[in-house]
């Protein structure tokens, strides 16, 4: 049976809240550690944001109209963190701006993952049934299994290049 789709979604921040850590306990000397787990988190957050925005929040959006603002607002918080991404991607450790970029992006993604986890999530779970969340869950298993891994893959910032454009 799938999975609801907040757990697997939690599970995803949980992940990424671990890396964080791990940047943040490489200490100033660790310069190589700190662009290592910088490339993962990039690459968790490719992922995790192209499952939320091409399918949690418009699905959600669709079946529960009254969380439509909460979910506006996450697109935006997304859109902030996106193009902190592309900032940091050209970036090593040999930059100076590269740890403080990587920090603010993980201050961003912390203050969204505590949104949704504090405020959206439970809204979205009073308001689905569990065979809704379920279904929700399997498209998002589903989508996972061809999810951009970086974030210059045409699918991954779409929205971000979209909105830069047009
Ligand atoms: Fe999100
Ligand atoms: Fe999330």
């Amino acid at each position: 049976m799938a999975k609801d789709a907040i757990v697997l979604l939690k599970e995803d921040h949980k992940a990424m809240r671990k890396l964080f850590r791990q940047f943040e306990k490489a200490g100033a000397d660790a310069k190589a550690t700190k662009d290592r787990v910088a490339r993962q988190i990039i690459e968790e957050l490719t992922v995790h944001t192209y499952l939320e925005n091409e399918c949690m929040y418009p699905e959600v959006r669709r079946l529960l109209p009254e969380v439509e603002d909460d979910v506006l607002e996450s697109y935006e918080e997304h859109h902030v963190a996106d193009l902190l991404v592309m900032e940091l991607v050209p970036m090593t450790w040999k930059d100076e701006r590269f740890v403080a970029k990587a920090t603010v992006l993980i201050e961003n993604v912390e203050h969204h993952i505590e949104e949704e986890e504090q405020d959206w999530f439970p809204k979205v779970r009073e308001g689905l049934s569990r065979t809704q969340l379920r279904e929700i869950g399997a498209e998002l298993a589903a989508a996972k299994e061809t999810a951009p891994r970086r974030p210059e893959q045409p699918s991954a910032l779409k929205k971000t290049l979209d909105a830069v454009i047009a």
